[in-house]
């Protein structure tokens, strides 16, 4: 396989090693032309100083003329605008609409209301806990992993608990459309089908949120008025999209990423067990290391460069953050998992405008799910095959089995 092909493969960001095949890039074609099954190519960006720069500049590269999903050919394309409600999902409206949409489902992100949040987050997280064995195996991933994040977002945004299985498996198909265990046809219907079942919910959830009270923000975007006007029904239920896909696809990645890291770093697992403080710290380097969003798409709005790179209006550009999360440029040592590392100038979040609405509600999740495994387990110990999950766009661990040795019957 060439280069491109790579790129262009889902499956490549499951098994293939990425990671190398970016450290090549940044250092020989830091803007690479790369052609794509659709025939129009576009322009991959590795470098962190690029990907930092262009994330700032909505104007120049838009995130509405075809969405961020990195759909690169003919079938996936067709799909990935209507699936992902272009222009009227906050990830894909350009300024100056932006900012106002974003500000209506802002307020349970933000760190005050975060602040109150804490306690009962702690209380959906002990509750997963809870079903766990004392000691035993379980994969790490779908046992615990996609339910914390899971708890934590359908809490805050008012969706009862008997629809988690059905969101979730809805999920997967939207953002593993490519993962041979998660399809139903061909990836592109794959996805289209999970994007539409959850879209079908979030219309639902609308109707039945307005004029009601509540502050959760289905109920805010439902009854909000922006510009003189309320958000269409389609608005509403795209940005519910978001907030659930967003809420619960990512974070898992980040956390059982990290915990593989620490397994696979038996003096960084010490250095925690030792002082769990260092999590708010070890948070941020989980993102990092886990780089959860692997690719999204911009599409320039005038001619302009990249370095001395020639770019044309209309072009697409994708931005590929392990490449950024891992660039000597910007991180010392950045292939040590450092959960000390600070600062940890890493782009796992985004950057600009649309950095990320959840991010500090993620890291809350992330350090206490893994301050009750630490307490709860003495040990925990890999028992079978790791598998990442086949995607270049949201990606990490699809299953990773371990054995948990309870705390009591280690001493
Ligand atoms: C470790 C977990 C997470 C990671 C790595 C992550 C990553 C990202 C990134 C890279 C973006 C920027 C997209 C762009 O520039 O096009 C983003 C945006 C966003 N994220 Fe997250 N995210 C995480 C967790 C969450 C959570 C828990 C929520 C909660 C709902 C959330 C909600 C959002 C929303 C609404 C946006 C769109 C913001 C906008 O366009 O203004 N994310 N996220």
């Amino acid at each position: 396989m060439n280069v491109d092909e790579k790129l262009n493969d889902p499956a490549f960001f499951s098994h293939g090693d990425f990671y190398q095949l970016f450290d090549t890039m940044r250092r020989d074609s830091p803007v690479h032309w790369t052609s794509s099954p659709d025939g129009r190519g576009y322009w991959s960006i590795f470098r962190h100083a690029d990907l930092k720069r262009i994330l700032n500049e909505p104007e120049l590269f838009s995130s509405e003329r075809e969405g961020v999903m990195p759909a690169v050919d003919p079938a996936m394309a067709e799909v990935a605008k209507d699936a992902m409600g272009v222009g009227e999902n906050v990830l894909t409206i350009d300024p100056p609409r932006h900012g106002p949409v974003r500000k209506v489902m802002s307020p349970p992100f933000l760190p005050k209301a975060l602040a109150d949040s804490e306690i009962r987050v702690k209380s959906l997280v002990g509750k997963i806990f809870d079903q766990l064995p004392a000691s035993g195996e379980i994969d790490l991933v779908s046992d615990l992993a996609v339910k914390i994040p899971m708890a934590v977002i359908c809490e805050i945004l008012n969706l009862p608990e008997e629809d988690w299985d059905e969101m979730l498996s809805w999920g997967k198909m939207a953002i593993g459309g490519s993962d041979p265990e998660y399809q139903r046809g061909t990836a592109a219907e794959t996805v289209a089908y999970g994007y539409r079942l959850l879209y079908e919910y979030g219309l639902k959830q609308h109707a039945a949120r307005q004029g009601c009270p509540h502050s959760d923000p289905i109920t805010q975007l439902s009854n909000a008025q922006i510009n003189g006007g309320p958000l269409k029904p389609s608005e509403v239920a795209h940005n519910s999209v978001q907030l659930m896909l967003a809420g619960f696809e990512t974070t898992r990645n980040a956390f059982s990423g990290g915990v593989l890291a620490l397994l696979q770093n038996p003096a960084q697992m010490a250095l925690l067990r030792e002082d769990p403080k260092r999590l708010r710290l070890a948070a941020e380097e989980f993102v990092r290391w886990s780089d959860p969003v692997i690719s999204l798409m911009r599409v320039a709005t005038k001619d302009t460069e990249i370095g001395a790179q020639k770019i044309t209006a209309g072009q697409r550009l994708m931005l590929w953050f392990p490449s950024a999360n891992r660039d000597e440029a910007v991180f010392d040592e950045p292939y040590k998992f450092d959960i000390t590392r600070h600062p940890n100038l890493h782009l796992g979040f985004g950057a600009g405008p649309h950095f990320c609405l959840g991010g500090p509600l993620a890291k809350i999740e992330i350090r206490i799910a893994m301050e009750e495994l630490l307490e709860r387990y003495e040990g925990i110990e890999i028992t079978g095959p790791v598998e990442r999950i086949q995607s270049s766009f949201v990606g990490g661990l699809k299953h990773l089995p371990v054995r948990l040795i309870a705390r009591q019957e280690a001493a």
